[in-house]
């Protein structure tokens, strides 16, 4: 098995509706954290780590994602007459190349591990990665670079982890640790969404995976788990076997829960104090509250 990583699958159908009212005509997607939609962090990421095909499961109710990744020759060409040189640059680096991202439905909310296996005749009989852009990971090295290397040494199927509080591990997928070998772990269990009872660890998976098409085949048998759903966990889980290929790696960055409006806004504030046309202005605003709170105590 060759172990270069080429394709992506996105999962973007859901519906969002912990956006409400927003998500009622905007995919969830398409909300920008500074200026970009959330779904471009996920592109220039998997681009990073050298994926060349990008296949988007949508649903229904999706279509300005696809409107979003395709050329804009009228907005191209009114910058260019004005002279608009740095947008032009900022607008052409979303640009995808014809024919390197495809869109599929999935016609049921079934699951992550549904939503995957809709992509399985494109994928093909190669390892891939998946990114759930909800999950936004601020990193010097993007995350999935960062797997793609850890993978040259590992192959078999790499899940992004980091550790979670006890009291959370029941949002997660939380790996049963068979060996800590520090920045890669080797894995002997994998349960979605344990009670804090159950949770074999603390430590979760994070939406970046790097996976064999044998886990295509696993999902075909359409087992429901945790939430009746059909879990990406549960078919990673079933490849753990004594040759130890299923492995936990612990990235290095910060990751936000964009897909809560908490972390949404946290990741919002942070991006925006790295930018150094915005952090100046907003240093301010965001000491003038804190002070502003402080003398209301
Ligand atoms: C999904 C996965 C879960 C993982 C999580 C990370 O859950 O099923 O294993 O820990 O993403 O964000 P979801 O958040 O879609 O419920």
């Amino acid at each position: 098995m060759p172990r270069s990583v080429k394709t992506a699958v996105f999962p973007v159908a859901g519906l969002g509706t912990r956006f409400l009212p927003a998500t009622k005509s905007v995919p969830k997607e398409i909300m920008t954290l500074v200026d970009k939609p959330l779904v471009q962090y996920a592109i220039d990421e998997a681009r990073a780590a050298g994926i060349e095909e990008f296949i988007f499961v949508t649903s229904r109710g999706k279509s300005a994602l696809e409107d979003y990744f395709d050329q804009a020759p009228q907005l191209e060409q009114s910058l260019e007459a004005k002279g608009k040189t740095e947008l032009l640059d900022v607008l052409r680096k979303t640009n995808m190349e014809s024919g390197a991202i495809a869109y599929i439905r999935q016609t049921q909310a079934l699951g992550l591990g549904h939503a995957v296996w809709c992509a399985r005749r494109l994928i093909g009989d190669r390892p891939f990665a998946v990114i759930l852009p909800d999950d936004v990971i601020a990193a010097d090295t993007p995350c999935l670079q960062q797997m793609v290397e850890a993978y040259q040494e590992t192959g078999g199927n790499m899940v992004a982890t980091m550790e979670v509080p006890a009291d959370k591990a029941s949002a997660y997928g939380i790996v049963d640790i068979a060996e800590d070998m520090g920045s890669i772990v080797s894995v002997k269990g994998m349960v979605e969404k344990p009670s804090q009872e159950e949770a074999p660890s603390n430590l979760a998976v994070i939406g970046r995976y790097i996976l064999t098409p044998k886990v295509l085949t696993n999902l075909e048998e359409g087992k429901r788990g945790a939430g009746g759903e059909i879990q990406l966990t549960d078919a990673i889980a079933q490849e753990i076997t004594d040759s130890d290929n299923v492995y936990g790696f612990r990235f290095a960055g910060q990751r936000f829960d964009c897909g809560s409006k908490a972390g949404f806004l946290q990741a919002t504030v942070s991006f925006a104090l790295s930018r150094p046309d915005l952090a100046p202005e907003l240093q301010d605003f965001l000491q003038e509250l804190s002070f502003a709170s402080k003398a209301a105590e």
